[in-house]
């Protein structure tokens, strides 16, 4: 099941300015996709560190295909000047552009910072100079640690774990100052876990459904680190889904912090399971490993901010998204 973006936003989008920054990446082009579908013009800005330029095939294939229409600019948040061209005059700003990884950024604290907080000021400074009416921020559930308290709900103290949480962190506090100090709105929208068609599974960091659709494709059996770790595992179309309710709402968000997830709690083993038997090979049967040093055991969202600020309730289910993403793996495998 595809989403049907139109029977949920009819022509709010239409002829709409909007700029993603990390556009090209796996979240920010289902946000481009969804939104040329609706009819708004989009830039991107991407300098291509985390990405394939196929992620945009969807448009460039057959752009006459789409009402909407796509720019894609290779450049970086970190370049003032391309960043200033590329956000002014736009209404809607989706901020996606991360490094995104929690190993890496133990290794790299400082081209974390640089990269994920400097480069989040830097968005900040060309909306607010732009005349840029609200801006959303890609914000993350790892903000919230280790605690062991669940379903983990926005009100509670952010426990960072890890330079890449405190950029994150960082970033909310960010967007709550500026939504209060100037006339730019803001919504920090933090993801649990998104997965879905081209996500990157290629890399040693990349995410745990990548990684098992992949490998269970190619036959090979996955290891499992702690039997009963589990995530809320979300549907990239619910990601898009809260980033477009927080453009359209009529209320002003002030910075506000929400968590977007399904509200499920599925285990990594369960995970690994469902796909295997999804693929018709019962016979690959995850290895029980024992838990990683510092893994986090469980992640589970509350949604009740997310229903009352935005309207939010997921779209697609765990079992559906897993089925489109793993298809999406089957076809696009080399
Ligand atoms: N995938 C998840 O589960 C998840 C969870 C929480 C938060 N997030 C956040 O969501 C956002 C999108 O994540 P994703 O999974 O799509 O990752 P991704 O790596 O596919 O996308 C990030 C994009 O940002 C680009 N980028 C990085 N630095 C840049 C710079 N200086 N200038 C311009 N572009 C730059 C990369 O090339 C990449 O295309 C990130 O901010 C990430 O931290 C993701």
């Amino acid at each position: 099941m595809t989403v049907n973006w139109q029977e949920h936003y009819g022509d709010f989008f239409q002829n709409q300015k909007a700029l993603i920054t990390g556009g090209c990446g796996f979240i920010g082009s289902h946000i481009a996709q969804a939104l040329v579908i609706l009819g708004a013009h989009v830039t991107l800005i991407d300098n291509m560190s985390g990405c394939e330029k196929s992620n945009l095939d969807f448009y460039f294939d057959d752009p006459a295909k789409y009402p909407g229409k796509l720019e894609l600019v290779e450049g970086s948040i970190l370049d003032l000047d391309t960043l200033g061209q590329v956000t002014d005059g736009r209404r809607f700003v989706f901020h996606q552009a991360a490094i995104p990884s929690v190993p890496r950024s133990i290794e790299e604290p400082v081209t974390f910072h640089e990269n994920n907080v400097n480069g989040t000021l830097n968005v900040l400074e060309a909306a607010r100079a732009g005349g840029v009416e609200r801006l959303t921020f890609a914000a993350s559930s790892s903000a919230y640690g280790d605690s062991p308290t669940m379903p983990k709900i926005e009100t509670m103290p952010p426990l960072p774990k890890s330079p890449y949480a405190a950029n994150k962190l960082a970033g909310e506090t960010m967007m709550r100052a500026y939504a209060s100090s100037y006339d730019l709105d803001a919504a920090s929208l933090r993801y649990f876990n998104i997965f879905g068609p081209r996500q990157n599974a290629n890399s040693v960091y990349s995410g745990v459904i990548a990684v098992f659709c992949t490998r269970l494709i190619q036959g090979q059996k996955v290891t499992v680190n702690g039997e009963d770790f589990s995530r809320d595992f979300t549907f990239v179309a619910n990601a898009v889904h809260a980033n477009l309710l927080a453009m359209r709402s009529e209320k002003p968000i002030n910075g506000e912090v929400i968590n977007v997830a399904c509200g499920v709690k599925i285990t990594i083993a369960q995970l690994a399971r469902t796909i295997a038997k999804l693929l018709g090979r019962d016979d690959l049967q995850p290895i029980i490993g024992p838990s990683r040093a510092g893994d986090v055991k469980e992640s589970l969202a509350g949604l009740e901010l997310a229903k009352q600020v935005l309207g939010y309730e997921p779209i697609v289910d765990f079992d559906s998204g897993l089925a489109q993403t793993l298809a999406w793996y089957q076809q696009n495998l080399g």
